[in-house]
């Protein structure tokens, strides 16, 4: 059984619903990757998992327990963590104070843990993250997010305004991530670079799902272009919403 199962999520802002019925699933030690044009609905998905935007349809379950309606403490407690697309760290703060305004404080050996992934920001930890690279800053939010020991992680676009040598960097730790038994749900642009990483991935377009594909697959896949263009996909040999199997 996958460890999130979302089912015809409906959300929206305002009268507006964003997300028509987006189904998808993510399971522990995998990368699942969510792609579709600019403002197809992406980092709706995120939100409304987070429980950041009230589901008004749908469900969303981790491990069989109902996540949406729920309050996001409760969400994050459940296990979900989520690094957002933009302003996802503190420039004021030293990398080190970062993990200090958690919640929950961790203990030497749990920082150690998570600096593991990320053994550049050890010599940085007395440093401004005004300072870091913005690859560095990536991590950092990545880092952040893993101290309350997240079973899902979320991330939203973290190759966004890269250099691409520091995004293969980036991409790499997240792969490590996920290979430690964490449930890696990825939005991504770079459809190049996240794809033959991803053991599953799913188009979105205007809302609804429209093509779903093991990542290699779904970057070879001849309707791949049309989501981008905004027109229907022809139908390929991968199936047409979703599922993970
Ligand atoms: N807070 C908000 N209030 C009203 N509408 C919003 C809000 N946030 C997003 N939207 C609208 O919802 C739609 C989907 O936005 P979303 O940010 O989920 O798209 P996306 O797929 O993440 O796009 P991008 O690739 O540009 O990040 C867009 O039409 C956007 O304008
Ligand atoms: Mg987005």
């Amino acid at each position: 059984m996958s460890l999130l199962k979302v089912r015809d999520l409906v959300a929206g802002y305002g009268d507006t619903n964003i997300l028509q019925g987006v189904s998808l699933e993510a399971d522990a030690g995998k990368i699942v990757t969510l792609i579709g044009p600019n403002g197809a609905g992406k980092s709706t998905v995120l939100k409304a998992i987070m429980g950041l935007l009230k589901p008004r349809g749908g469900s969303v379950r981790l491990a069989g327990q109902e996540l949406a309606g729920r309050e996001v403490e409760e969400i994050v407690a459940a296990g979900v963590g989520y690094v957002p697309q933009v302003e996802n760290i503190f420039p004021s703060l030293t990398v080190a104070e970062h993990f200090r305004i958690m919640q929950a404080s961790p203990p030497a050996d749990e920082l150690a843990r998570i600096l593991s992934f990320f053994p550049q920001l050890e010599p940085r930890l007395g440093k401004m993250a005004s300072v870091l690279s913005g690859g560095e800053r990536q991590m950092l939010a990545i880092a952040r997010a893993l101290i309350l020991k997240p079973r899902l992680l979320l991330l939203d676009e973290p190759s966004a305004a890269l250099a691409p040598q520091v995004v293969s960097a980036v991409f790499e730790r997240i792969v490590a991530i996920a290979r430690s038994g964490i449930a890696v749900l990825l939005v991504e642009q770079n459809v190049k670079v996240a794809l033959p990483l991803s053991d599953y991935a799913y188009a979105l377009q205007v809302g609804r799902n429209v093509l779903s594909a093991p990542g290699p697959e779904l970057l070879e896949h001849p309707g791949l272009n049309d989501v981008y263009l905004g027109k229907a996909p022809v139908p390929g040999e991968s199936s047409a919403s979703g599922g993970a199997g």
